[in-house]
């Protein structure tokens, strides 16, 4: 794969860099816009290089691409998803972006806020050298033909854990040209997230395709797809952006008031039994699907490449509503063979690539403190960040027909009992998670919404010669 033309985000997570933050930009000056982007290419981060103290990532909504002239260079092929972005009426129905999570409410990204153009996303090795360069940068955006509209700050994690208290960030497709070692069941191809390159279907993703004529310094790629055209989205990605909160006392005396109810002895133990159920996995990260009891030390080399089908195609290990198991089903599916199940899973996975914001509500993220702790009011929660070459197969599917759907699996009345679907009912209609057990399932009525929308948009990360080609592209050769 041509790494040095793929930004380094796509390829690693940069979790050596612990401080990140994100900011919202909108472009208003379309020349000095250029000019800056051209200062800004020799310093972004690639996936050939590891820079060892910061690294700089862009990716551009549509209306930053159109500004920057989409509409006159590219002939077709931005993805729909991507041109009309996440806030319609429509959309929101089917993410689930409703009532609260509605982008009427949002911080940023929504319908009542200011429109977003690009992320400037910054990766540092402290907070001192984020700071400083976030303020250089804040100075020089007069001059670059840019106007601040949202900083997002991220949370340092040397727990790898979100704020629930589970570790996160161990299940990612392997993607050959990139990953060294993973199961071949877990391996799928490099045009599932990078365009340019064949995806699950042995076809090339949909790119957006430019006439040579808008290219005369011959910046861009051939496309693979259309003989004579150039290829804008080689080595480029689609960034699936959402600030997700999470109330984090609220999914926890939930959880401790749900296991009283059904014996009043019971306490911590049960509580974090019942809520790795909930996640599919324990806080430490070990699979219930290979642990169903209790938490057994989490081995990375073995446990990453687990299947359900052979062990646990009843659900009495991992239920099958559990957050985990309906993202990735793996090969376990209604209807389909083990073979058949992982092809599809496969053809439905993202690039992870989220971080926490807002303090812990306890340090440790220890399951027992975070019960134990007093609501703080803080603001806190989850950037998350996927990426795709398919928005609508890819993230939309998992979140619309998979998390948010209550007849996942043959269930009856279940969401995605960490994300949740709904704050308020209509009448008669309650959200269940449902445990498969051998001889009684068990049965957790009125679930409620703990994690919450309050931003979001959908994001083109091009490769480097897209960015010079835009840095370069002048209108008048349109
Ligand atoms: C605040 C919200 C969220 C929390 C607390 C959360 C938490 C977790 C945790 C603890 C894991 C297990 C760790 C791992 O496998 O790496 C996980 C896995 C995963 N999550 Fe989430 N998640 C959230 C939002 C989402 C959203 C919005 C999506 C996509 C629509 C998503 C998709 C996934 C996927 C695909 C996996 C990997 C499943 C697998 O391959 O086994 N998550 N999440």
């Amino acid at each position: 794969m041509e790494l040095q033309d793929i930004q380094g985000l796509l390829v690693r997570a940069h979790g050596e860099l612990p401080e990140a933050a994100y900011l919202m930009l909108s472009i208003r000056e379309v020349p000095q816009a250029r000019n800056w982007l051209k200062d800004q290419l020799p310093q972004l981060a690639t996936g050939s290089q590891k820079a060892p103290d910061r690294r700089i990532q862009l990716a551009f909504t549509y209306s930053g691409m159109e500004k920057l002239g989409a509409q006159q260079f590219v002939k077709h092929g931005f993805s729909v998803e991507y041109v009309q972005g996440m806030t319609s009426l429509h959309k929101s129905r089917f993410l689930g972006d409703l009532e609260q999570s509605a982008p009427e409410n949002w911080q940023w990204g929504g319908t009542k806020t200011e429109a977003i153009d690009m992320v400037w996303m910054l990766f540092a090795a402290d907070k001192a050298s984020l700071e400083s360069h976030i303020s250089a940068m804040k100075a020089a955006l007069p001059q670059s033909g840019l106007a601040f509209i949202h900083c997002l700050d991220t949370q340092g994690n040397p727990h790898q854990k979100e704020h629930f208290g589970f570790r996160d960030g161990m299940s990612q497709p392997v993607i050959p040209g990139l990953s060294k070692v993973g199961t071949p069941e877990n391996t799928v191809p490099e045009g599932e997230f990078i365009l340019g390159y064949k995806n699950a279907y042995d076809q090339f993703p949909e790119t957006p395709v430019v006439d040579p004529m808008h290219d005369p310094e011959n910046l861009l790629a051939e496309s693979a797809n259309f003989p004579g055209l150039k290829d804008f989205g080689k080595n480029g990605s689609y960034m699936v952006f959402r600030q997700l909160t999470q109330d984090v006392s609220g999914f926890w005396a939930s959880v401790f008031s749900a296991v009283k109810n059904e014996n009043s002895e019971a306490g911590i133990a049960e509580s974090v039994h019942l809520a790795a159920k909930m996640v599919g996995r324990w806080p430490n990260g070990k699979p219930v699907s290979l642990a169903p009891d209790q938490e057994m030390p989490y081995d990375k080399e073995k446990d990453e490449g687990y299947l359900y089908a052979a062990h646990d195609a009843d659900g009495c290990g991992c239920p099958f509503g559990a957050h985990v198991r309906r993202a990735n089903p793996r090969d376990a599916m209604p209807d389909n063979q083990p073979a058949s199940a992982i092809r599809i899973s496969n053809r439905h996975r993202i690039l992870r690539r989220g971080r926490n914001f807002g303090p812990p509500l306890a340090a440790s993220f220890a399951p027992q403190e975070l019960i134990e702790a007093l609501p703080d009011g803080q603001e806190r929660g989850l950037q998350f960040i996927c990426f795709n070459s398919n928005i609508q197969r890819q993230f939309e599917f998992i979140q619309h027909s998979w998390s948010n759907n209550t007849k996942f699996a043959g269930l009856y009345s279940d969401p995605d009992p960490i994300l949740g679907i709904k704050d308020s009912r209509d009448k008669g209609e309650t959200h269940d998670f449902t445990m498969q057990g051998k001889l009684l399932r068990r049965k957790l009525r009125g679930l409620r919404r703990h994690v919450h929308v309050i931003g979001g948009a959908y994001f083109f990360m091009p490769g480097l010669r897209a960015l010079k080609f835009l840095a370069h592209f002048s209108p008048k050769n349109a």
